[in-house]
């Protein structure tokens, strides 16, 4: 928590060029010089307590009277909050530190104190202060640093697929109630913009929010953005990684259909896939015109035809729904008569009937005719 001691007699300023200045300055640093040996700074947190440290060193023939830590706030007045006399003893002057301020020896060379239950607005500047005789008052400034750990979060906002093209807000990071403030970056692959806001707080500490803006379409579901959050009161920089959630109506396609429905052909399938965030929960096969074929058995997304007939020479429409829209797609399956190919084939190749034959195929399938 302490820094270093306060140099209190300061090494001479070298980069002052002209030497009688120098020397003027040295000649009133000297004077000056003090004895009061305190830190410079020392860096606390609330509810915690600290201790302060003051010396009189070299005291030679320099009578101590008395000592006094002086508080002065970072806005308001000087207050005295406690008085050490040889004779009279401890005093604890009222102030806001009643109670929480003690002398940690006691004596006057070594007038340290401590102060427990620490708040944020105990920050500022503490002087000890000595009356000396002859060379009068003699003093040494330790600033309180108050610091406060931010309390970090975030979240992905769930938002829908831009259809105006502007951006919108994604995913958001807070450093809450910290001292000093956090900085918070955004890492992603998704070319965000970043929108980062800081609010005071009463007590000193400072709340930081960033927002992450993008478009959002549908492929940007599930990539990821990082936030990170640094804060002098943490070991390294905290992360959050989140996942975006871009919801979008669904879009539907028929796969399966192969220009091949001939009579009699079994187990034809086309499925419907489907799209969307919310996944879509129903999806709805209907026929073009007309009732659902006999011959046709829906499973979910699957639409089976046992034996191809003419019923199936039709079209199939397939549905599916979420929150956010209703997507249709159709397929027309036109179903083949093989007498009907079979004519055809055979007046192309009836030029070598003996390669028809062979090939044995044909004769199978049965025609009403034949
Ligand atoms: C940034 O965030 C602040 C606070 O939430 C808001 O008032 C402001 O409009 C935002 N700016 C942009 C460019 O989004
Ligand atoms: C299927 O329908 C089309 C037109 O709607 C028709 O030309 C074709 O002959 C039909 N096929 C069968 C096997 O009925």
């Amino acid at each position: 928590m302490a820094r270093e001691y306060a140099k209190h007699c300061p090494a001479s300023p070298m980069k002052n060029s002209l030497l009688v200045t120098a020397a003027i300055l040295l000649i009133i640093q000297a004077a000056s010089c003090q004895r009061v040996r305190v830190e410079t700074e020392v860096e606390a947190y609330p509810t915690e307590s600290v201790d302060l440290r003051c010396q009189f060193v070299d005291g030679g023939n320099t009578k101590l009277t008395q000592v006094s830590w002086i508080w002065e706030p970072t806005e308001g007045q000087r207050d005295n909050i406690a008085v050490f006399h040889p004779t009279y003893g401890e005093s604890f002057p009222e102030s806001p530190f009643s109670g929480r301020v003690r002398f940690i020896k006691g004596t006057l060379t070594s007038p340290s104190i401590t102060i427990t239950s620490l708040k944020m607005a105990d920050a500022g500047r503490y002087t000890c202060e000595y009356a000396t005789y002859p060379s009068g008052n003699e003093q040494g400034t330790t600033n309180l640093v108050m610091l406060a750990k931010p309390k970090n979060s975030a979240s992905p906002v769930v938002v829908q697929a831009s259809t105006s093209g502007k951006p919108v807000v994604v995913a958001q990071c807070e450093a809450a109630d910290s001292k000093p403030a956090a900085t918070i970056k955004w890492m992603g692959a998704v070319g965000g913009t970043e929108n980062t806001t800081s609010v005071k707080g009463p007590d000193g500490t400072v709340t930081v929010r960033s927002e992450y803006l993008i478009v959002p379409t549908p492929e940007d579901n599930g990539k990821e953005v990082t936030c990170i959050i640094s804060q002098r009161t943490q070991d390294k920089p905290q992360t959050f990684p989140m996942k975006l959630a871009v919801e979008y109506p669904p879009t539907v396609s028929i796969v399966g259909y192969d220009n091949n429905w001939y009579i009699g052909r079994t187990d034809a399938v086309l499925t419907c896939q489907a799209t969307g965030n919310p996944a879509p929960t129903t999806v709805t096969w209907t026929v073009m015109s007309g009732p659902m074929p006999d011959t046709v058995q829906i499973n979910a997304n699957k639409l089976i035809v046992r034996k191809v007939d003419e019923a199936v020479n039709t079209t199939f429409v397939c549905e599916v729904k979420n929150r956010l829209g209703v997507s249709k797609h159709q397929v027309t399956t036109a179903v083949i008569d093989p007498h009907t190919f079979h004519t055809r084939q055979m007046g192309k190749r009836d030029i070598d009937r003996r390669r028809v034959r062979k090939r044995g195929g044909w004769r199978r399938l049965k025609h009403p005719d034949s």
